[in-house]
């Protein structure tokens, strides 16, 4: 019997098992009910007592083994099914993206508006958006109680006595054309993006803050002609290279002459007849030749010198670019408008 014992310690030892069937196979042959282990105990009764005490102690020892034999065959199978579903990665899956940013569309169309002026040698300038009247109104030639004022709905910050004093934000980027005249000497070639402020309704058309680009070409001789050339080379940059261009006369109290400038869209679709009012002309910017009284009042010799200057929106051009309906969406930070333009580079 002692050898019986001693040779299922050894199959014990060098058991395997593959599969969860192969464990319980194993446990039956040895701890079942017909088991080894029953069969040996109901052996164990006819044994003299001389022997009982050293076989009964290995009886003991073959069902213990047994037992964590079984335990050790189950925890490698579960330790081998991990390895095949969590360790061994699947290297066909998608990876999970990195989530980024994205510029926003009045911002990819203002870096565009720069790059192509900056090609024709302007620079760019920037000015406060909290501005005084003298730099915003007085010095770009609108007196006190000058009915032009009234053109630009104004967002009063502090009343003062001088225009100094007067404090609103800024209605237009023309502030900052004053500010460089100021501080600089011609020739000056600039261009000044920023945000503007009106007190207009919000609809889907307009909103009480949007963004200008104003350009500033300061020198001797500078003519009407150049303007007209530097503002189609602009709209055909921006545009289209086929884009045309019309110069409709205009009034701003700083420029003289004054115009308006329209890019030819088309009339195709019905889009094209609503946003054109049926003209195929869509007006895009104003411009002029810096009046003399602003030269002056920003310390500029305007027997010597002459210049032009314009201003643009940026909303506008962003909306017929991408196709956005509705201003009010650039204001909004909505992920599902914003994420749209994460492919825009
Ligand atoms: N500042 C004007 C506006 O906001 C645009 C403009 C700029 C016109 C420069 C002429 C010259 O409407």
């Amino acid at each position: 019997m002692l050898d019986k014992v001693q040779s299922l310690l050894e199959e014990i030892s060098n058991a395997k098992a593959d599969s969860e069937e192969q464990i319980e196979a194993f446990r039956i042959r040895f701890l079942g009910q017909k088991g080894h282990l029953k069969s040996l105990f109901s052996e164990f009764k006819n044994v003299p007592s001389e022997h009982r005490k050293e076989l009964g102690q290995k009886l003991n020892e073959l069902r213990d083994r047994a037992k964590s034999k079984v335990d050790d065959l189950k925890s490698n199978i579960s330790s081998h099914k991990v390895k095949d579903t969590d360790e061994q990665p699947d290297l066909s899956r998608p990876g999970a993206p990195a989530d980024y940013g994205s510029r926003h569309p009045i911002s990819l169309v203002r870096n565009e508006i720069i790059d192509i002026f900056s090609r024709i040698g302007f620079t760019v300038s920037r000015g406060p958006e909290i501005e005084d009247d003298w730099h915003n109104f007085t010095a770009l030639n609108f007196p006190p109680e000058h009915p032009a004022r009234d053109m630009q709905d104004t967002f009063f910050v502090r009343n003062g006595d001088t225009p100094h004093d007067q404090i609103a934000l800024r209605t237009h980027t023309s502030s900052v054309q004053v500010r460089v005249m100021e501080g600089g000497t011609p020739p000056i070639r600039t261009i000044s993006p920023g945000r503007v402020f009106r007190n207009e309704a919000i609809s889907a058309r307009s909103h009480c803050i949007f963004h200008q680009v104003e350009g500033l070409y300061i020198d001797e001789n500078v003519s009407f002609a150049d303007m007209k050339q530097a503002l189609l080379y602009f709209a055909r940059e921006f545009f289209g290279e086929k884009t045309e261009i019309r110069l409709r006369p205009s009034y701003f109290p700083f420029t003289e002459p004054s115009a308006e400038m329209d890019v030819y869209w088309g009339l195709e679709t019905e889009t094209d007849h609503r946003i054109t009012k049926g003209t195929g002309w869509l007006e895009i910017l104003g411009c002029g030749m810096v009046d003399p009284n602003v030269l002056e009042n920003c310390g500029i010799d305007s027997k010597k010198y002459s210049g032009y200057a314009f201003g643009m929106g940026v909303e506008r051009p962003a909306m017929l670019k991408y196709g956005i309906s509705d201003i009010r969406m650039f204001f909004e930070n909505d992920v599902r408008f914003l994420d749209q333009f994460k492919t825009v580079v």
